[in-house]
């Protein structure tokens, strides 16, 4: 079986990463990042449609089922469409952790911190409809977290990160949120910079920051036990491909700084 993995750059490696350390997943894998044109979540919706349309089509050429869409924005743009027009191929997407926050305590509100495209599209504000939690939700943008994830200086970056961070956070009363759910797969490499931030405002707030890529991966590990019974997940090195829309040297240094496992061998090839 071959998966197909989807993001605009690094952070769908997020998802990736999960699947493969807690669920042990050891399929042949494709992870396509649209290195070209990332980001996503501050352009135009035509243009980002068109281009994720390509590199979809990409992943079922070579052969890729199920895809895993490892992008919050590109899944409110495409899934339901690709769904309908793509009948045999499987499709797991990313949705912001807002039903995971909502279950676990609904007494304080929930942050949620997306991409522009992703925080105005109907198929979040549907799921906070749906869910009947609209009184307790707040939504904001964060763009600027997708950049700096994908900046080759990240890591020396620390300061920049958390004063975006703190800007954001600050306009809020923070005592009155219990949760903050990271809606874009970019924003969970920042999970300590947030903690440092919300302790710095105060070191008594009892937030949780969390994002979705166990239920994705959950998700996966249904699909592939369905097909292939539950033999499938070996222990060993894990080997997948990563296919680039355009060179980046940056792109091959943060893939290694984010996976960080020397059980998963890599190759690079371009689209
Ligand atoms: N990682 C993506 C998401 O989950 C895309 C971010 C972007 O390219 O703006 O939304």
């Amino acid at each position: 079986m071959k998966i197909g993995f989807f993001d605009s750059g690094l952070g769908g490696l997020t998802v990736l990463k999960e699947a493969l350390e807690n669920e042990g997943l050891s399929e042949e894998i494709y992870y396509l990042a649209d290195t070209k044109n990332t980001p996503y979540g501050i352009k135009d919706e035509e243009f980002v449609k068109k281009v994720i349309y390509d590199n979809i089509e990409y992943l079922i050429k070579i052969g890729c089922n199920p895809i895993v869409i490892a992008c919050n924005t590109a899944t409110s743009l495409c899934i339901n469409e690709f769904r309908e027009n793509y009948n045999d191929i499987v499709f797991i997407g990313t949705e912001p952790a807002v039903k995971v926050a909502a279950d676990s305590n609904m007494s304080k509100k929930i942050l949620v911190l997306a991409t522009s495209i992703t925080v105005r599209r109907e198929k979040l504000l549907n799921l906070i409809d749906k869910l009947n939690i609209k009184d307790n939700v707040e939504l904001l943008a964060a763009d600027e977290l997708v950049t700096f994830a994908e900046n080759i200086n990240c890591n020396n970056m620390k300061n920049e990160i958390n004063n975006y961070i703190e800007s954001i956070l600050s306009q809020f009363n923070m005592s009155e949120f219990s949760h903050i759910v990271l809606g874009c797969t970019h924003f969970p490499i920042f999970r300590d910079n947030f903690y440092n931030v919300i302790n710095k405002i105060n070191p008594n707030l009892d937030i949780k920051v969390i994002d979705g890529a166990r239920g994705i991966s959950n998700n996966l590990k249904n699909y592939i036990n369905k097909i292939k019974g539950n033999k499938k997940y070996v222990q060993g090195t894990k080997k997948i491909t990563i296919v680039l829309t355009s060179k980046n040297n940056d792109f091959i240094v943060r893939t290694k700084q984010i996976l960080a496992n020397d059980k998963i061998e890599v190759d690079y090839k371009l689209q």
